[in-house]
């Protein structure tokens, strides 16, 4: 028994990840069904390193110190199962079982009571990163049984992404905590990649900028409190042009959006629980609204507008309008896990949270270090927006995001994310809503009572008989 660690699967996050271990040290064993795979992780060995893929199952499990430490990478749902069903055979009582994909939040928690029966402690993580991540830093997202942590703890510490020396990995919470946290990271992601689609669609169509234009603000913006790796990316994308054809390659990408179902999950485990994430909301509908080309084609002929304004905004308002549509994204995301804790009986501490979002992963940004700061402030911070900092900050940069929604709407160019983003603010900060109308109306028509704002109790009213001329 020599190795410290295993992985199943051997796909390029399975081998990255294994060849990042072995960067730090430790000795990894990996097992695939494809020969090749399991070869090239062998022959991947630098000189020293302690590295070996395996073909059979039971040599893999034979090769692992104890407590048995695996991980599971292969895609989520039957898959996991699967992998696991053939593990069991050769997992022992207190080995630890990691599944690194996105699986679905349930289906860890069943897997977890199944696993605890057999005394196997199982761990959801999600990963954050793609190819890259996994080879040189990953953020990880860990939600399991907290004491079968510190078995992984210095493993995970050492490949993770570093920001200021902390390690961007930490023991989340019980049962499927880190499968829920990954599961809204990824809401979030398609929240902001919604927004900035958004702010190319506004400058291009909405204000006339050219190509160039557009990308080098985005250069710019991630040179400012917009620091984040996908203002970053979106600003190198835009430089890559078509081999054969010279032209801007982006412009010749196909715009059905395609999904592989995290940014959904996290829209309606949110209406199950009762919490608003218009902007992530807007995001899955983007994608799916993406979908329906001819019929998009067909409309564009029929529902014509067009409007000959010159609109004036300068590019210091399109950077704030950008950074409040974030900042309301990652307040409906994080408020969305605050409540999910508290049902689910995670455990989650939010500033935590934040600190492992700075690096490694996809929606890593300049501003979650402010988050990570306002929920040290307040770690019962219901919502990000209520912090003094971060709210009065959007106060003051409210007025450009207004302007954008004016564009859009005289323009008529869809900015649906960035009007949830404003309409939630604006929904948020209201003291009253008009929410009493649906009350009365719901009592109109089918008795369900109301509360009074002067008096307790519940009441119900006979709407028709009026008093008003
Ligand atoms: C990450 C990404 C990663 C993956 C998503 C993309 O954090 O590294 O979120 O998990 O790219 O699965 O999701 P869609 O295919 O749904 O866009």
């Amino acid at each position: 028994k020599q190795f410290d660690f295993g992985i199943v699967g051997l796909g390029v996050m399975g081998k990255n990840l294994l060849l990042n271990m072995a960067d730090h040290g430790f000795a990894v064993a990996g097992l695939d069904l494809d020969p090749a795979k399991a070869e090239a992780l062998t022959e991947a060995a630098a000189a020293g390193q302690q590295i070996k893929g395996y073909t059979d199952a039971e040599a893999f499990m034979a090769s692992l110190k104890a407590p048995k430490a695996i991980m599971l990478l292969v895609p989520a749902g039957r898959p996991v199962d699967a992998a696991i069903g053939s593990m069991l055979p050769f997992l022992e009582k207190g080995d630890i079982l990691v599944d690194g994909g996105n699986s679905y939040f349930p289906d860890t928690d069943r897997r977890n009571a199944e696993l605890a029966e057999k005394g196997i402690h199982f761990f959801g993580m999600g990963i954050s990163g793609g190819e890259n991540g996994a080879r040189r830093g990953p953020s990880m997202m860990p939600g399991g049984d907290a004491q079968a942590y510190e078995r992984l703890r210095p493993i995970f510490e050492a490949i993770a992404a570093k920001v200021d020396g902390d390690p961007c990995v930490t023991y989340l919470g019980r049962g499927s905590a880190g499968n829920y946290v990954k599961m809204v990271h990824n809401g979030i992601e398609y929240g902001i990649m919604q927004l900035i689609a958004e702010t190319y669609d506004l400058m291009k169509k909405g204000l006339g900028y050219e190509d160039h234009k557009i990308q080098s603000l985005f250069e710019q913006w991630n040179s400012t409190e917009l620091h984040s790796f996908l203002v970053e990316i979106t600003a190198t994308l835009l430089k890559k042009k078509d081999k054969e054809t010279g032209k801007q390659l982006v412009t010749l990408v196909a715009d059905q959006a395609r999904s592989k179902g995290t940014g959904k999950w996290t829209s309606q485990n949110a209406m199950d629980l009762q919490v608003p994430v218009p902007v992530i909301d807007v995001a899955v509908l983007m994608r799916d609204i993406s979908k329906f080309k001819e019929e998009r084609i067909a409309a564009s002929k029929l529902l014509t507008w067009s409007e000959d304004s010159k609109p004036e905004i300068t590019e210091e308002e399109l950077k704030d309008a950008l950074y409040f549509g974030m900042i309301s994204t990652y307040a409906q995301g994080l408020a969305q896990l605050k409540v999910a804790s508290k049902e689910y009986d995670y455990g989650l501490n939010l500033e935590e949270v934040a600190k492992i979002w700075r690096g490694g992963c996809i929606i890593r940004a300049a501003c979650l270090e402010d988050f990570r700061k306002a929920y040290k402030r307040d770690p019962n911070l219901p919502n990000i927006l209520l912090d003094e900092e971060i709210g009065r900050d959007l106060v003051g940069r409210q007025a450009s995001i207004r302007k954008v929604a004016k564009i859009a709407i005289d323009k008529g160019v869809p900015l649906p994310a960035y009007m949830a983003a404003l309409g939630y603010f604006d929904s948020y900060r209201s003291a009253s809503l008009s929410t009493n109308i649906i009350q009365a109306q719901r009592d109109f028509f089918g008795a369900h009572q109301f509360e009074r704002i002067d008096k307790e109790g519940l009441f119900h009213a006979q709407w028709d008989q009026t008093d008003l001329a």
